[in-house]
């Protein structure tokens, strides 16, 4: 995919309307992971040094169409030193920009017409810039107005943190190492169909943990307990493991879980083979034996595609043991040499960082859903509009 990008683009003293995402979690005030902040600073940069005026606009949660002070984009402006425009279809604002100046228009999503992707809000966005530049990889699935409608008024153009994720996740996706391990975990098979058979098809081997698993297990007819899990996936679960192993992917399904009496962080944890589980057992994170297993699988791999958690990996340190351990193992690997390591999903980057290795990661993607979709290949809206054809 051939996108057109900004690195030849004269901008001096050009309004450029700059898509990020800005969709961080902030607690009492307080930006906990400025990630994605941080990994569109380049381009930010970028147009800042090359004069541009640049005016950024991003969401932030789902205000449904509020002007909800709860999904502010204060706190990011504070972040970044930037002043805070509070309405982002306001002008009045352009006239006193400089070559260089940098400014965050307040949440577009206080307006319920982006998510319309509304031709005249998409319109009232674009009047007054020269140029859009989409560096929102996160949000690119979303067919929006502050996503794809702009780009279909204005000259529009891939920052570079948009084409370092379209490269680095097209070059493991097309041209992998092998043998490739996919990791997929998390909560629900319903919203992973799609990604889990793309990777079946691409994989040599796919682990498949947490409650994603745990469904998988109950549809081989192991006893879950009390656990969460999505019964009404049986038929699907059944259908991908068909699915993969008609394309020659090895699955392997968890063997034991950690498991308590209770669902919450300081519960008392006991790992049990599935034939022990109570039905008042509640599966929090993969067993023992699980992991041990996982870690053998990440040291035989040249490539590892990991996305999802395989337990609950924020309640540290007694149900992270999983995902920490994964997290571990692969960034051990990718700082020696022999594995090539690609991760999205904001709960697996949560975890990457909570252990301290996610600078050693090969590529850490800033997407959730969009990194799902994009590993489908499925086409992500507001990237196929900026392809250089
Ligand atoms: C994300 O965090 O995945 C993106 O910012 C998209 O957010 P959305 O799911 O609310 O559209």
């Amino acid at each position: 995919m051939k996108l057109r990008t900004i690195e030849n683009l004269d901008v001096r003293g050009k309004y450029v309307l700059l898509r990020d995402d800005f969709n961080v979690q902030i607690v009492d005030g307080k930006i906990t992971d400025a990630f994605r902040i941080e990994q569109s600073m380049p381009t930010i940069d970028f147009l800042r040094r090359a004069g541009a005026r640049v005016v950024i606009v991003s969401h932030r949660g789902r205000p449904k169409g509020e002007r909800n002070m709860d999904f502010s984009l204060q706190p990011i402006a504070d972040y970044m030193n930037v002043k805070l425009i509070p309405d982002c279809l306001d002008k009045d604002f352009l006239a006193d920009m400089r070559d260089g100046d940098v400014v965050l228009l307040e949440n577009v999503r206080f307006y319920g017409a982006d998510e319309k992707n509304d031709p005249a809000f998409s319109a009232d966005l674009a009047r007054g810039y020269d140029l859009f530049v989409n560096d929102a990889f996160a949000v690119s699935h979303r067919a929006h107005a502050s996503t794809v409608g702009v780009a279909e008024i204005l000259p529009s153009y891939a920052g570079l943190l948009l084409a370092s994720e379209i490269e680095n996740l097209s070059q493991v996706m097309e041209n992998p190492k092998r043998p490739l391990l996919s990791i997929v975990a998390g909560s629900k098979v319903s919203t992973k169909i799609g990604v889990l058979k793309a990777l079946a098809k691409l994989s040599d081997t796919l682990i498949i943990g947490g409650a994603l698993g745990t469904t998988f297990n109950y549809a081989q007819g192991a006893k879950v307990g009390n656990s969460l899990f999505e019964a009404d996936q049986k038929e699907t679960a059944l259908e991908i493991l068909d699915f993969a192993k008609n394309n020659n992917c090895r699955v392997l399904l968890p063997l034991d879980k950690g498991v308590a009496k209770e669902f919450k962080a300081d519960a008392v944890r006991v790992n049990k083979g599935f034939a022990e589980i109570e039905d008042d057992d509640v599966i929090i994170d993969a067993g023992l034996e699980t992991t041990e297993r996982d870690v053998a699988e990440i040291r035989k791999a040249e490539t590892v595609i990991w996305n999802g958690t395989v337990g609950m990996a924020e309640w540290q340190p007694v149900w992270s043991y999983g995902s920490f351990a994964l997290a571990n193992a692969i960034a051990e690997q990718t700082r020696a040499g022999k594995l090539v390591s690609v991760i999205g999903g904001g709960d697996t980057v949560a975890a990457l960082e909570a252990c301290g290795v996610k600078g050693d990661i090969t590529y850490v993607s800033t997407g959730g859903g969009a990194f799902l979709e994009f590993v489908e290949g499925r086409a992500l809206p507001a990237i196929a509009i900026l392809e250089d054809k």
